[in-house]
């Protein structure tokens, strides 16, 4: 059995620049040992830490499909002390991962669902993985009509073009990609996450809603949704609060008797209204 606080090394194989201001990007990962990749297997919506020595740790949601069995993909914002290191690196590098931790989206619930996603900005991360394990063609059999509304601020800012791009010339999955203000070779959507919702007002019949963005849309998008019909229990979230160890053990990330590491971070709205408004 593996020590849960080792980290197991992988090496960068790939990066992907995601964004025009350049501080959005995707590292793929292998493991240098088949047993470790072996061990490592994830529900999407989990998280996993990465380590750089000498610099630190910090949780970062799985990007990638559970179906990707050679690779694991983790995209990530420029933000401190460890996101920058980890931006320094290059292909060949060494990384440590340990995890992966969390409880992950309900994919029992999401079997035989239809599923609305909600997103903005760059935590579409653990939808993108939802998403392209929902489309695999093992997969796609086993859930309901797939509707996706994402956003960002701007059209250099939306992450996963190369997705959004094979995703929109899919029948089996409706996307609404939209930007908070346009450019000049921008013909699609624009306007707010939470108002596209409420225009594309994606039916609520058997269906569950994945939310994950920035307080702000999550804020508007959930008023939305329960007009829609949604019930608390099928508006599903996932938060980013502070963590350390990522496993339940050091008491950093509780909002009252939870713990969003072990607990969560995915939370159904009727489970967070249960809670203190600590996040
Ligand atoms: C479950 C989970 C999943 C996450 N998934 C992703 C992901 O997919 N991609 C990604 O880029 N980031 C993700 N994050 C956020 C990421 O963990 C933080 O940005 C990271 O820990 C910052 O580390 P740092 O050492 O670079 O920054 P620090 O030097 O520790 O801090 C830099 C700044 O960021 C703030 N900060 C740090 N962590 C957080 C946080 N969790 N929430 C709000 N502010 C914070 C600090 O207050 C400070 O202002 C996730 C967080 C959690 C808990
Ligand atoms: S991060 Fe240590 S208990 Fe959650």
């Amino acid at each position: 059995m593996q020590n849960p606080y080792e980290p197991q090394m992988t090496v960068i194989e790939k990066t992907i620049t995601e964004n025009q201001a350049g501080d959005i990007r995707t590292f793929q990962f292998r493991f240098r040992e088949q047993a470790a990749r072996d061990a490592f297997q994830f529900v999407c919506g989990q998280f996993a830490e990465l380590s750089l020595w000498g610099v630190g740790e910090c949780p970062i949601g799985i990007a990638s499909s559970p179906m990707d069995q050679d690779f694991v993909q983790f995209t990530v914002k420029r933000m401190g002390v460890v996101t920058t290191a980890l931006h320094r690196l290059r292909e060949g590098n060494a990384v440590g991962i340990r995890g992966p931790y969390g409880n992950g989206y309900p994919m029992d619930r999401l079997a035989g669902s239809n599923i609305v996603i909600v997103a903005g900005g760059f935590a579409f991360t653990t939808l993108r993985s939802l998403t392209n394990y929902v489309l695999h063609p093992d997969n796609r059999a086993r859930f309901g009509k797939v509707t996706i509304i994402y956003g960002a601020r701007s059209p250099g800012e939306l992450i996963y073009k190369y997705d959004l791009e094979r995703w929109a010339t899919r029948d089996d999955l409706d996307l609404h990609v939209t930007v908070d203000a346009g450019d000049d070779s921008w013909t699609g959507l624009v306007g707010y996450v939470p108002s596209v919702l409420k225009d594309v007002a994606p039916s609520a019949d058997n269906a569950l809603a994945l939310v994950c963005g920035p307080p702000i849309m999550i804020r508007f998008s959930i008023p939305v949704l329960l007009e829609l019909g949604f019930t608390p229990e099928c508006i599903i979230n996932s938060l980013e609060m502070r963590m350390k160890c990522g496993m339940g053990k050091c008491g950093r990330c509780n909002i009252g008797g939870k713990y969003v590491c072990k607990d969560g971070p995915v939370f159904t709205y009727a489970e967070l209204q249960a809670l203190p408004a600590e996040y």
